[in-house]
C-alpha cells in the first residue's frame, strides 16, 4: 500500500510529496506528470496566476535512471512566485513586519474556522494551506501513480460535466480515448460543443459580476479487474476510499458512483445490473452499470463512474458580508487573487484522486516488491477468474 503525505504553502518556496511503499522496477515518465501539472493549470475562468506558475516536478529521492528503486519518492514543484513573497512568507521572525494582516474572513473559505481553532490573528496563516494550489501536489501523485497501473491497461480520465446550471451531453458510447480527444480540446474542457459556448458565455457574465462559478466534474476508469478493495471492512471498501479522496479536495461538496442520488428515486428492478454469462470470453457480463462500477466496495470489472460537486469559489471580487477578526466590526470579506471558475482543473485534480486509490488498491490486491512480483501476481490472478 501507499502512503503519502503533502506539505508546503500557496505562496512558500515550494511544494512537496512524500511516497512511501512504492515497489522497484517501473520506468517513470516525469513528462508524463509535467503533462499532467499543466492540465492542471489550463482552463477558461482562471485568475493570473496560472500565467505566473507553470508547474515543473522535481524528483529529490526514489528513482535512479528513470526507475523506481522502492525507497520512498519525492516531488517537489517550486512556487515560482516566491520571489514576490519572499518577505511576507518568511521564516525568519525579524521579518514578521512585512507582513499585512489578512483579518477580514471570507466565507466559504477555511478562514474563520482556521484562525479560530489554531488561535491565529493572520488569516493568511490559514488560507496559504487551505489553498487548492496544494492540489498541485495531489496532481503530481495521481500522475506518477497511474504509472503503476498503466502497465495492466487501467485508464483514468476527469472531464466537466457541468458548470454552474449549464449541463453538457457527453456521448454516451465514446471510447475513453474519444473522450479525453474531445475534453481535452475544449477549453472548459467539455465533449459537447454547444455547452462549450455557453459555459463561456456564462464564465464571462460571472467574472463581469465579480461573482464565481461551481460544476460536477465526471471522473471514469476503466480496465480495473474484478476485486479490487473489500467488503470485508469499512476502511477498504473501494467506492469509500474513493469518496474519501474526493471529499477530502477543496471546495467539494459531493460525490456520487454510477446513477448516485437518482439511484434512490427508482425501483430495484430499474437499477440493479443483470448478470449474464459469455462462456466464449469466459466471464461474467452486465447489461447496465448503474452501479457505477462497485459492489460491495469491490470492483465489478465494469467501467468506474463517480461525479463530484464542486461549490463555487468563495473569494468574490464582489465580495460578500463579514465581520473584522481583529476590531469585530462589520466588513466586506477579503480579497485575494482569485479564479472566477475552476471547474476543468477541478476535473483533473478528481482524476488524480481516483487513479491514486485505484492504484492502492491494486497493489494491496497484487502488490510486491517489484514490478515483476506484481505482474506475476497479477497474471495469476486473472487466471483464477478465467477458469472461475
Ligand atoms: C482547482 C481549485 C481552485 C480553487 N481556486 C480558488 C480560488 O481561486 N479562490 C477561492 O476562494 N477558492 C478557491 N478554491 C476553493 C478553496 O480552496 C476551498 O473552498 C477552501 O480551501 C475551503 O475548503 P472547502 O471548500 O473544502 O470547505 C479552489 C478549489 C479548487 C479545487
Amino acid at each position: 500500500m501507499l502512503r503519502f503525505l503533502t506539505a508546503g504553502e500557496s505562496h512558500g518556496p515550494e511544494l512537496t510529496v512524500i511516497i512511501e511503499g512504492v515497489p522497484a522496477g517501473y520506468d517513470i515518465s516525469l513528462e508524463a506528470i509535467n503533462r499532467d501539472l499543466a492540465r492542471r493549470q489550463k482552463g477558461y475562468g482562471r485568475g493570473g496566476r496560472m500565467a505566473i506558475e507553470r508547474d515543473e516536478v522535481r524528483v529529490v529521492s526514489g528513482i535512479r535512471f528513470g526507475h523506481t528503486i522502492g525507497s520512498p519518492i519525492t516531488l517537489i514543484v517550486e512556487n515560482r512566485d516566491f520571489k514576490n513573497w519572499e518577505k511576507r512568507m518568511s521564516v525568519d521572525p525579524r521579518d514578521r513586519g512585512e507582513a499585512k494582516l489578512v483579518t477580514r474572513p471570507r466565507p466559504g473559505h477555511a478562514d474563520l474556522a482556521g484562525v479560530l481553532k489554531y488561535n491565529l490573528e493572520d488569516i493568511r496563516d490559514v488560507l496559504e494551506r487551505a489553498s487548492a494550489r496544494e492540489t498541485t501536489m495531489r496532481v503530481a501523485l495521481g500522475s506518477f501513480a497511474r504509472q503503476l497501473i498503466t502497465p495492466f491497461g487501467i485508464s483514468v480520465l476527469g472531464y466537466v460535466a457541468s458548470i454552474g446550471n449549464i449541463e453538457a451531453t457527453t456521448p454516451t458510447h465514446a471510447s475513453l480515448e474519444q473522450l479525453a480527444l474531445l475534453s481535452e480540446e475544449s477549453p472548459v474542457r467539455v465533449a459537447d460543443a454547444a455547452a462549450e459556448q455557453a459555459i463561456i458565455a456564462e464564465i464571462d457574465a460571472c467574472k463581469r459580476e465579480g461573482d464565481t462559478l461551481g460544476g460536477v466534474v465526471e471522473v471514469v476508469a476503466v480496465g480495473l479487474p474484478v476485486g479490487l478493495g473489500s467488503h470485508v471492512q469499512w476502511d477498504r471498501k473501494l467506492d469509500g476510499r474513493i469518496a474519501h479522496a474526493l471529499m477530502s479536495l477543496q471546495a467539494v461538496k459531493g460525490v456520487e458512483f454510477g446513477k448516485g442520488f437518482g439511484a434512490a428515486a427508482v425501483r430495484g428492478s430499474h437499477l440493479h445490473d443483470e448478470i449474464s454469462y459469455d462462456a466464449v470470453a469466459k466471464r461474467f457480463t452486465r447489461d447496465s452499470n448503474n452501479s457505477g462500477g462497485t459492489e460491495g466496495g469491490i470492483s465489478t470489472g465494469e467501467p468506474l463512474r463517480v461525479r463530484v460537486a464542486f461549490k463555487p469559489l468563495s473569494t468574490l471580487m464582489r465580495p460578500l458580508r463579514s465581520a473584522d477578526i481583529k476590531t469585530k466590526a462589520e466588513a466586506v470579506a477579503s480579497i485575494e487573487r482569485s479564479d472566477v471558475c475552476a471547474i476543468p482543473a477541478a476535473a483533473v485534480i478528481a482524476e488524480a484522486a481516483v487513479a491514486f486509490e485505484i492504484v492502492n488498491a491494486f497493489l494491496e490486491k497484487f502488490g510486491g516488491d517489484s514490478f515483476a512480483e506484481i505482474e506475476r501476481n497479477y497474471s495469476g490472478y486473472l487466471q483464477q477468474i478465467r477458469d472461475y
